[in-house]
């Protein structure tokens, strides 16, 4: 769906998407009938290529992927990628060369990864999302599509849950459909990192599984509605 950007419309876009998620139960009942493949985007923001989190959402990916045989899923580590903040003249670094990637109309879905960096947002994770401001102007090219996100910490409340919060509020500006709530991934992803290694957390496992399956699930649900 396309959309011009006045400040009426972002924030009832905004408002929009926070409505979409208390909706998810009725969506359950619609058909998932589209022909087309649907892509699901993997970010993953720490600057630590190929660690915790980039393993947490290739776990919610391969499990988006497990969803139907119409799902395509790709990871986008940063890790090691130069990535500046926002500016009014956008700096040549690798940025560009993802760009094209989030407006590819197949795109379905996002998840989106972070770290828990005292209890918020990796830096890397905020200079992604400021520079997705292209998405939002002229037209609102991920608006009403489906957002889960993964956050790993190094400890058990390490602030895994206001980091998705943060994340989560960001991407309402860009009218995405916020998904959660599918027990244990309540907010999103929540995982346990132990000297590096995820794999003995078997709840933030089943929450990244979880996540990425409902991702897919509303993706195909409202490429069926577009088709
Ligand atoms: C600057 C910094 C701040 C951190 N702050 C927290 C924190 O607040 N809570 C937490 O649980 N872990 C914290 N950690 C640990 C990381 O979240 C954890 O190691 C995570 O798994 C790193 O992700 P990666 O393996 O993908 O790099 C911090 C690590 C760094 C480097």
């Amino acid at each position: 769906m396309k959309q011009t950007v006045s400040r009426r419309n972002f924030l009832a876009a905004a408002g929009t998407a926070t409505m979409a998620v208390t909706a998810g139960a009725s969506l359950a009942a619609e058909s998932t009938g589209t022909a087309k493949n649907v892509k699901i985007l993997g970010i993953a923001c720490s600057p630590r290529k190929g660690m915790t989190t980039a393993k947490a959402v290739q776990l919610a990916l391969d499990a988006a992927k497990g969803v139907d045989a119409r799902i395509e899923v790709e990871l986008i580590d940063l890790g090691e990628l130069s990535i500046a903040g926002y500016s009014p003249k956008p700096p040549q670094d690798d940025f560009t060369a993802i760009l094209p990637k989030l407006k590819d109309p197949a795109l379905g879905g996002l998840i989106i990864g972070s770290p828990s960096y005292y209890r918020g947002m990796s830096s890397l994770c905020k200079a992604f999302i400021e520079r997705c401001a292209p998405l939002r102007e002229p037209t609102m090219v991920l608006a009403d599509k489906p957002l889960g996100v993964v956050a790993v910490g190094a400890f058990r409340n390490g602030g895994q849950e206001l980091t998705i919060e943060q994340i989560q509020a960001a991407m309402l500006c860009f009218g995405m459909v916020v998904v959660g709530g599918n027990a244990p991934a309540f907010q999103g992803a929540t995982v346990l990192s132990t000297k590096d290694d995820i794999s003995a957390d078997t709840l933030g496992l089943d929450t990244a599984k979880k996540l990425g399956a409902h991702v897919a699930e509303m993706a195909l649900r409202l490429a069926a509605k577009e088709a």
